[in-house]
């Protein structure tokens, strides 16, 4: 039996930077608004044409290069994602043929914010077991393919990006991916959603005229669950492994409102240089922010061999899940 460990790690967000006063100009909105509410100055917008599998695959070649092995190297391709570039074939099978992973099979996870999570803790049971040796993971969303643009409740917090982390056995004496917690619960199901466009509400005008294709979110509900669920399942994660809050090196919570990270983190004690936030660069990007979380800290050297890292999520479903990894690189 191996652990998994994370042996590269890379992102990509579309070109097109959207400021808060770009969209103040569209919408019954402030700048001063969406910054003190949730952090957000800026977001990502993918152009006309991009899609999901595109932004994946391109977060794909770039790790790929970044860890020097071919595309025909990938065993497994786990897509977390909530907006696939159509029902299916699934965005894995798109963004195989889109990197050219020949030999790789895979399939694609909805765990709306939390799917990232859901998706490494379902991948490392596959090298755990040994089943297979380099699963590639992408957390993926093209948000804006599912929000009104003329609701400022839910336009102004979303961003398009994509991230994605490679997942291989650990060498001896490493241990990579120590334990994670994976939680759902149904009964939150209506606070945040899209209605329309499944077998409940088969795509029709009737559901196009009443808006049933975008996001629905109850924020202020969303937001009380979101503290409690993620302050839950970190301190739970924490408690039964034995480790103190000050042996982390760092923390990586989903990035959907900086007051929700801030309060997760007070509630661990965390000194605020341990936690990561991008949410003033590219908002909300749902099953992304994880990956670009670790992704971006590797690259700005916030990560060092031996680091112990949490990650945490909150998301629609409800969803929740901590994981628990030492840094390897
Ligand atoms: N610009 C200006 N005003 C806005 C606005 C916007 N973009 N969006 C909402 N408002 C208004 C509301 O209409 C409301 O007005 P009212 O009091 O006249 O009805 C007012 O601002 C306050 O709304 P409220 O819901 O109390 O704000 P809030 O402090 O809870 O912040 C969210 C709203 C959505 C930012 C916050 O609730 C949140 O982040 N929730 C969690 C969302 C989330 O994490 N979703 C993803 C889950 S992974």
């Amino acid at each position: 039996m191996y652990n998994a460990k994370i042996t590269a790690t890379a992102y990509h967000v579309p070109e097109k930077v959207v400021t808060n006063q770009d969209l103040e100009k569209i919408l019954d909105t402030s700048d001063e608004w969406i910054r003190t509410r949730t952090g957000i100055r800026e977001r990502r917008f993918a152009a006309r044409g991009e899609t999901t599998s595109d932004l994946a695959a391109a977060a794909s070649q770039k790790l790929l290069e970044q860890r020097g092995i071919a595309a025909r190297d990938v065993d497994c391709i786990v897509v977390a994602t909530i907006t696939p570039d159509m029902f299916f074939p699934s965005t894995a099978c798109l963004v195989q043929e889109k990197i050219g992973a020949k030999r790789a099979w895979g399939f694609d996870l909805s765990g709306a914010c939390s799917g990232f999570l859901y998706a490494l803790a379902t991948a490392s049971q596959f090298v755990h077991s040994g089943a297979y040796r380099k699963v590639l993971v992408i957390g993926a969303d093209l948000m804006t393919s599912i929000l009104n643009p003329k609701d400022r409740n839910t336009y102004v917090l979303f961003g398009d990006a994509a991230g994605a982390i490679l997942l291989e056995p650990t060498r001896r004496g490493e241990q990579g991916i120590i334990d994670f917690i994976l939680r759902c619960d149904g009964s939150g199901g209506r606070f945040l959603c899209m209605p329309g466009g499944g077998s409940l509400h088969p795509a029709s005008h009737e559901t196009v005229r009443k808006n049933m294709h975008f996001v629905h979110q109850d924020g202020r509900a969303v937001f009380k669950y979101a503290v409690q669920g993620m302050a839950e399942v970190t301190t739970d994660i924490l408690k039964r492994n034995h480790i103190r809050a000050s042996d982390l090196a760092l923390f990586v919570p989903h990035q959907a409102n900086i007051r929700i990270i801030d309060a997760v983190a007070e509630r661990l004690g965390l000194h605020p240089s341990k936690v990561v936030r991008n949410i003033e660069d590219f908002a909300n990007t749902t099953a992304a922010t994880l990956p670009i979380g670790i992704a971006e800290s590797h690259e700005r050297r916030r990560l060092h061999k031996g680091d112990l890292v949490l990650l945490a999520t909150f998301g629609a479903g409800f969803t929740s899940g901590s994981l628990l990894f030492r840094w390897t690189l």
